[in-house]
Formats: C-alpha cells, sequence, structure tokens
C-alpha cells in the first residue's frame, strides 16, 4: 500500500526535506504532496529538485488564519488526493477547525519544545530566556487549540550549552529531523489508538 502525505510549509522547509529524504533512504511506500501558503518558500526549491508533486495556496491569506477559500482547497487536496496524513513543517497558519474536525487526528505538527512548556512562535527563545537546561522538540495531533493536541512523540535536548537562542535553535532542529521521520513512521507502521489525551502505541 502507498501512503499518500502532504507536507505543508511556509519556509525553509529543513523538516520537509528530512522527511522526504530519511522516507527515500529507508524505502517506505510514499508518495508526497507539498503545500505551501507562500509561493517564495525556500522548501519549494527543494521539492522541485527532488521531483516532488507542489501545490501553492490560491487565495491569498491575509493574517495568521486561513480563509474559508484556503480550507477549501485544501479539502480538495485531500479528497483528490486520498491523503492519510497532513504533516505541518515550519507551516504559520492555523487550520481552521472546520478541517480538524472533518479530519480529526489527520493534522500533525512539529513544534520545537517540550509541551505543554513553551506553546506559541518564540518556543526556542523562550526557553533559552527561561533558563531551561533541557528542551526538546514535541510531534503531535493538531487539535481545536494552539500547540495543544495530544501528543505523539517527543524527543528532549540538553541546551545548557546554548549562549543564545540561535544556539537553541540549532541544538532543536537537528532533534526535529529525527523526531518527525519516527513519528510519521510510527503512525504508518503501528497500531495505535487514543486514550483522553494519550497517544498509546501498540496493543
Ligand atoms: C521548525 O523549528 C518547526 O518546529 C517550527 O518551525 C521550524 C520550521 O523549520 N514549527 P523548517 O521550515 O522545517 O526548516
Amino acid at each position: 500500500m502507498i501512503f499518500k502525505i502532504a507536507i505543508l510549509i511556509s519556509g525553509r522547509g529543513s523538516n520537509m526535506e528530512s522527511l522526504l529524504n530519511k522516507s527515500l533512504e529507508n524505502k517506505l511506500d510514499i508518495e508526497f504532496i507539498v503545500i505551501s501558503d507562500n509561493p517564495n518558500a525556500e522548501g519549494l526549491l527543494i521539492a522541485e529538485r527532488m521531483g516532488v508533486r507542489a501545490i501553492v495556496l490560491k487565495e491569498s491569506i491575509k493574517g495568521c488564519k486561513l480563509n474559508e477559500e484556503n480550507a477549501n482547497e485544501i479539502e480538495r487536496i485531500i479528497e483528490e488526493n486520498n491523503i492519510y496524513l497532513m504533516l505541518l513543517a515550519g507551516f504559520m497558519r492555523i487550520i481552521p477547525n472546520k478541517l480538524i474536525k472533518k479530519y480529526p487526528m489527520k493534522f500533525i505538527n512539529i513544534h520545537p519544545s517540550l509541551l505543554p512548556s513553551f506553546k506559541g512562535k518564540e518556543a526556542q527563545k523562550d526557553a533559552f530566556d527561561y533558563g531551561v537546561k533541557v528542551s526538546g522538540c514535541t510531534v503531535h495531533f493538531i487539535d481545536e487549540g494552539i500547540d495543544t493536541g495530544p501528543i505523539i512523540m517527543q524527543r528532549s535536548v540538553d541546551i545548557s550549552s546554548a549562549s543564545n537562542a540561535e544556539e537553541v535553535k540549532t541544538l532543536i532542529l537537528k532533534a526535529e529531523h529525527n523526531l518527525y521521520f519516527e513519528a510519521m513512521r510510527g503512525l504508518l507502521e503501528k497500531n495505535y489508538h487514543i486514550e483522553g489525551r494519550r497517544v498509546i502505541f501498540g496493543g
């Protein structure tokens, strides 16, 4: 069975690149589609170079929320391509509730902290400023809140050696690249179910 997976990006696309490369290296049967809200996302060039189909959302987007037209377009992409998972990788827009309700446990995100600590856009800077010695990254299902959905996998990262927020970003990003692939692979290859907020693999 070939899984169809969409990766949603807005910018650099290093998590996307790592998912694509690791899936190739591990010979996973996945057909990827890249979706970007930003026609100038650097990640689109990577997708092109790697021969992966990419779609730029048509309607212009104002603010951080996708509008009705964007939501309809994403819904069309999911239906027409029979998409199994939607992986957000540096996608800077909030997925409308309508889509989350219609496709529960299909939208997944990676966040650069150990949730529920340091939610939001400045997670690495907030962790640095707070002075924590250990932070990390979290792959989670998207629910109707921001960075609040059930946690799929987490990886801790020792950031005690970092002397600024940029160094924290670099340390965590390296872990993100491994964790996102492991989490995606786990969802494809293992049985899992959800009890309350808890995502339980096996059994
Ligand atoms: C990553 O740190 C991700 O956790 C956050 O945005 C960044 C995206 O980086 N949501 P990239 O586009 O994957 O390089």
